[in-house]
Order: C-alpha cells, then sequence, then structure tokens
C-alpha cells in the first residue's frame, strides 16, 4: 500500500556541505551488462582506483544486495524492475551523501536504467556498458549458472530464457572481450577525469 500523508524533511547539512567535506563530487557510475560479463571485477578495480586516488566509494553489487536489501526479490520481470528501482533509490540517497556509488547489476531494462536515471541528478548517472557476448559469458560461465540454464535448471536466466536490452546510448562503453580488467579501469577513470567528475 502506499503511503500518506508524508512530508519530505530536509536536513540540516545539504549534499554540497558533505561533498565539500569529503572534497569530492557525488555521482553514481551504473555497471551494466549480463551476468558473467566483468561489471563487478570492473567496479571493483575502478573502486581501488578512486580509494588510491583519495575519493571515498561505495560498491552496490547484485549479489550481495540480494542476499540482503532485496533478499525478498526473484528474477521474474517485476521483480527485477523491483530490485533495479530499489538501487537507483539506494544509490540515490548514497550520492546524497556525498560518495561516489559504484552499482553492478546486469539491469536489463532500459525502463527501469533510465528510471534510475532519472532519480539522480542530471549528470550524475553515469552507465557503463560492459560490452561482452553471450557466447563468451557463457564459455567463462564463472558461477556454472550459464550450463544449469542451458540444461533448464534456472528457467528465466538472462541472455538464456529471459531478455536483455543493451543501451542505445550510454556514457561509458567497454569491450570486455578486447580490453583487459586494467584497460578498462583506465578508460573509465579517464572519462571521470576528463569529465571533471574527480574535482570540486
Ligand atoms: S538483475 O537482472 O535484477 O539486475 P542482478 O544483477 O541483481 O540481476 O543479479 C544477477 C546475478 O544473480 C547474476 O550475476 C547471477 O549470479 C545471479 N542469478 C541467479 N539467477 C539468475 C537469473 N535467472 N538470471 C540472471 N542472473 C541470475
Amino acid at each position: 500500500m502506499k503511503s500518506t500523508h508524508i512530508t519530505w524533511q530536509r536536513g540540516s547539512i545539504s549534499r554540497q556541505q558533505r561533498e565539500e567535506l569529503l572534497k569530492q563530487k557525488a555521482f553514481c557510475l551504473w555497471f551494466t551488462g549480463l551476468s558473467g560479463s566483468g561489471k563487478s571485477t570492473l567496479a571493483r578495480a575502478v573502486e581501488k582506483e578512486l580509494y588510491e586516488q583519495g575519493h571515498l566509494s561505495y560498491l552496490l553489487d547484485g549479489d550481495n544486495i540480494r542476499h540482503g536489501l532485496n533478499g525478498d526479490l526473484g528474477f521474474s520481470e517485476t521483480d527485477r524492475r523491483e530490485n533495479i528501482r530499489r538501487i537507483a533509490e539506494l544509490g540515490k540517497l548514497f550520492v546524497d551523501a556525498g560518495l561516489i556509488v559504484l552499482s553492478a547489476f546486469i539491469s536489463p531494462f532500459r525502463t527501469e536504467r533510465q528510471l534510475a536515471r532519472s532519480i539522480l541528478d542530471p549528470g550524475a548517472f553515469i552507465e557503463v556498458y560492459v560490452h561482452c557476448p553471450l557466447e563468451l559469458c557463457e564459455k567463462r560461465d564463472v558461477k556454472g549458472l550459464y550450463k544449469k540454464a542451458r540444461a533448464g535448471e534456472i528457467l528465466d536466466f538472462t541472455g538464456i530464457n529471459a531478455p536483455y536490452e543493451a543501451p542505445d546510448n550510454p556514457e561509458i562503453v567497454i569491450d570486455s572481450e578486447k580490453q583487459t580488467e586494467k584497460e578498462a579501469a583506465e578508460q573509465i577513470m579517464q572519462y571521470l577525469g576528463d569529465k571533471g567528475y574527480l574535482r570540486l
């Protein structure tokens, strides 16, 4: 049921003040791509790089969030949409807290990624498409889930029997087939530097 009779309460400290305290701009890097495309690995590499450059960030990762906050959600279309909506709202709070958010979820639907973009401030949402051919993700099959999906043990597995809608106009595209993790992380850091995200 929708909550009624509620009013937004403004805090006494603004996001700008928190950003000044942390000496950084807050924004969200949103990684999207198939399972096994390398989203989480890449997000971790960027997280490390940001830390080494003195930035406070926080990684939201599909498998982890599904253990806790979104532990009640499965992989039906409705649940995946709700999964992404909650992450976007969570990302918004973390960005408001002054942090750099790295969000790594398959996020297969364009409309929900669009929703996430609109929930965050303009410019605070950077979509990173981690492109990797299905055949390669399947070949890697780090978690053994593609094999299970092919065997019919998982009925709605992204890329096999559930859709993935590639982004039309992402800010950053990573070619996970050709680029090493280091090159991809450098490309992202370069983008952030060039666009002025890494200074206040
Ligand atoms: S999303 O589609 O709702 O964005 P999310 O990123 O949270 O997915 O979770 C994906 C992870 O859950 C995968 O990396 C995989 O380890 C696991 N998983 C389990 N079942 C499925 C499934 N049916 N489809 C995709 N991933 C699954």
